[in-house]
Parts: structure tokens; sequence; C-alpha cells
């Protein structure tokens, strides 16, 4: 079972828990570290473990300033087509997403 598998299951379990839960609002302080480990893992499979790059373009504050949030936010949901930029719609909400890339923008906490 690959990543993304193992992370559909997870996200599966915890919707069943959580499914009284504001999802489209700010993700709760657990949720947040579940986004954040998607970022250093899942993401970072591409964009790299610090998001310097790799198969996927650098994802650190500097690469990122000045981009439109909501396109950013675009991007991680569907996905950029006829790149390998997968859309992650099945695994997050649009409110979840719009916080990824807000935290993308201050940087992740131990970015180096
Ligand atoms: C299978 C590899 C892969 C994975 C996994 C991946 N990406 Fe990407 N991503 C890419 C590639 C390649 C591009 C560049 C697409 C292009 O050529 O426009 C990209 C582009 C992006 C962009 C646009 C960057 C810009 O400067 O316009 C964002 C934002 C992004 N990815 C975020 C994410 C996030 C967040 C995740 C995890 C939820 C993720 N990516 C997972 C490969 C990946």
């Amino acid at each position: 079972m690959n990543r993304a598998m193992q992370f559909g299951l997870a996200i599966l379990v915890c919707a069943a828990k959580a499914s009284a839960a504001d999802t489209a609002g700010i993700p709760d302080a657990g949720r947040q570290q579940e986004l954040i480990d998607l970022l250093r893992q899942d993401c970072g499979a591409c964009h790299g473990l610090y998001l310097t790059g790799g198969l996927g373009p650098a994802l650190r504050p500097q690469d990122l300033h000045g981009k439109p949030a909501e396109s950013l936010s675009e991007v991680i949901l569907r996905g950029r087509p006829g790149t390998p930029m997968p859309g992650w719609q099945a695994f997050i909400t649009a409110g979840e997403a719009g916080w990824m890339v807000e935290r993308l923008l201050k940087g992740l906490p131990d970015d180096r």
C-alpha cells in the first residue's frame, strides 16, 4: 500500500469520527498536524522534504511570493493537468487547502 492510499484510509477514519466538525473553517490542532505531515511527506516526495524542490518546484515562502493564494489552492485541489502534480481534493477540503497555502507562504516551522 503506498502513502497516498494509507493517507486516504486515515482520512476515511478521521472523516467518520469528525463528520459533524466544520471542515470548511480553520482545521483543528490535530488536523493541522496531519496537514503539516502531509506537506512534509506526501508533497515532500515531489517538492523535497524541506520543500526546496525536486520533481516539483520549490514551495518555500520566497518561491511562492507574489503568487495569488487562490490559484495556489486551486493547483493543490485540482492538480495541474498534463504535469505530475496530482489533485488532492479527495483528501482535503478547500478550507484545508487554503490553510496549507497560508502555511506555505509563512514557511513551515522548521524550514531551512
Ligand atoms: C507526484 C509529484 C507531486 C506531488 C506528490 C505533489 N506535487 Fe505539487 N507539483 C508537482 C509538479 C511537477 C508541479 C509543477 C507543475 C507545472 O509544471 O506547472 C507542482 C506544482 C505545485 C504547485 C504550484 C507551484 C507554483 O509555483 O505555481 C503547488 C502550490 C503545489 N504543487 C503544491 C503541492 C502540495 C501542497 C502537494 C501535497 C498536497 C503537492 N504539490 C504534491 C508535483 C507534485
